[in-house]
């Protein structure tokens, strides 16, 4: 998969959430706890925009009907067998990296 550029760790603090477009396609980037994860950014509910959402602890919340998902593994608070896809981040000198499908 391709490491796409996602931004700085340093403009990224922890409990905030990031969107990032790659193409046409956005990312949630979130900083929980200083560990940097990377989230498909549309909300399985109604496509709302999750990098646009609020962290609460490890929980993203989507700005449009505040569904939660955990930012870890992306899963629905209410049923974690619904889910939003995660991918896997790099950090490498300062750079959040994110590799995508
Ligand atoms: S679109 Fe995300 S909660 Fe409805």
């Amino acid at each position: 998969m391709p490491l796409v550029k996602a931004g700085r760790v340093a403009d990224l603090p922890p409990g905030e959430v990031m969107e990032v477009l790659v193409g046409e396609q956005p990312y949630a980037v979130c900083n929980f706890e200083g560990v940097i994860y990377a989230l498909d950014g549309v909300c399985i509910h109604h496509g709302g925009p999750l990098g646009q959402g609020r962290l609460d602890g490890a929980h993203l919340a989507c700005p449009y009907h505040l569904w939660e998902f955990d930012c870890r593994t992306g899963e629905y608070d209410r049923d974690p067998s619904r889910r939003v896809a995660t991918y896997p981040v790099r950090i490498e000198d300062g750079q959040i990296l994110i590799e995508v499908p």
